[in-house]
């Protein structure tokens, strides 16, 4: 199995890391753009292999797709991030030609790879990577709500003083601060309602702060977070090349599946070998749809700016 990270940086970098230490392919591809930064940090965690006890070969490379060629699942963190101040979607005229030439340079020597969007907007990128490339929908997945569901559930944790891992909670929608959706009706606390615990305000405030989650790191760091879309990166690479057939929240294209069409957006699915393999209906009431549809409507504004876009 051979995975390529696409993007160096902090995301591209850990993601890369976590993918090394739990030895889910035999050679994993670090590449970047900037001279010698990819060899710099693959040869930093190959000398980590002896301390961590792993035997993937990292290899990095200046903007050499030949090297990449063969790759099974091929992860995008290309692009600037975001600085404190700036949304998800202030990026797309810089992040969208990057994304746009990064997938078809992937797909030139690796046609047969899954492809896994990191940068953003995000759903906006996988809409153009999908939309550019021509792939069938199934192999290329952006990675939002699984990551933002992981922040949901550690502001639940905090909120009811638990530990997270006991937790289900979902976020559904659009990967921005104002368009992802916290389903709270179906967060639980091992299988009981997590609205047992939390009353209705602390409920508002746990989604208002995962709403804002990568904000406020952002606001922190003074630079988009890393720890948490690189591991959820990660996550997603594990359930392709093990063939775990996890439920994740990811930005697939929807062909009237949760009442919409043409748009890439976060809903549950399955990953497994094929890539995406089922959306999973959740069933929304009147309120989460009608959260949905506006939503979506937003992620739609936002990709009809890839066409004033010379991308
Ligand atoms: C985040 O939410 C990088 O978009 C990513 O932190």
């Amino acid at each position: 199995m051979k995975v390529t990270v696409v993007g160096a940086g902090a995301v591209g970098a850990t993601c890369a890391d976590n993918i090394a230490r739990k030895e889910l392919c035999t050679e994993l591809v670090l590449l970047d753009i900037k001279e010698g930064v990819a060899e710099g940090k693959a040869i930093d965690m190959m000398q980590t292999a002896t301390l961590l006890g792993f035997d993937t070969k990292i290899v990095g490379c200046t903007n050499d797709y030949t090297k990449t060629a063969g790759t099974d699942v091929a992860v995008i963190t290309s692009g600037i991030p975001r600085k404190p101040g700036m949304t998800r979607e202030e990026l797309i005229g810089i992040n969208a030609g990057i994304v746009k030439t990064v997938t078809q340079n992937i797909l030139q020597h690796s046609p047969n790879a899954i492809i896994i969007v990191i940068s953003n907007p995000m759903d906006t990128m996988t809409y153009l990577a999908l939309k550019s490339s021509g792939l069938p929908k199934n192999r290329i997945i952006g990675m939002g709500g699984i990551l933002d569901s992981s922040r949901f559930k550690y502001y639940l944790s905090t909120a009811m003083g638990c530990t997270a891992t006991d937790l289900q909670a979902v976020v559904v929608g659009g990967h921005g601060d104002t368009t992802m959706i916290p389903l709270a009706r179906l967060a639980t606390y091992q299988g009981t309602p997590v609205a047992n615990y939390l009353d209705a305000e602390a409920v508002k405030k746990v989604v208002a702060d995962t709403m804002v989650g990568g904000a406020t790191l952002t606001g922190l760091l003074g630079t988009s977070a890393w720890y948490a879309p690189g591991a959820a990166g990660a996550a997603l690479v594990e359930s392709i090349v093990r063939d775990e057939k996890k439920l994740y929240p990811c930005c697939v294209y929807l062909d009237g599946e949760y009442g919409q069409k043409d748009i890439c957006i976060g809903v549950p699915v399955v990953i497994g070998r094929n890539g995406w393999e089922k959306i999973i209906d959740y069933k929304l009431n009147d309120e989460e749809q009608a959260l949905f549809n506006k939503s979506a409507d937003a992620v739609r504004n936002m990709n009809s700016v890839l066409d004033t876009l010379s991308v």
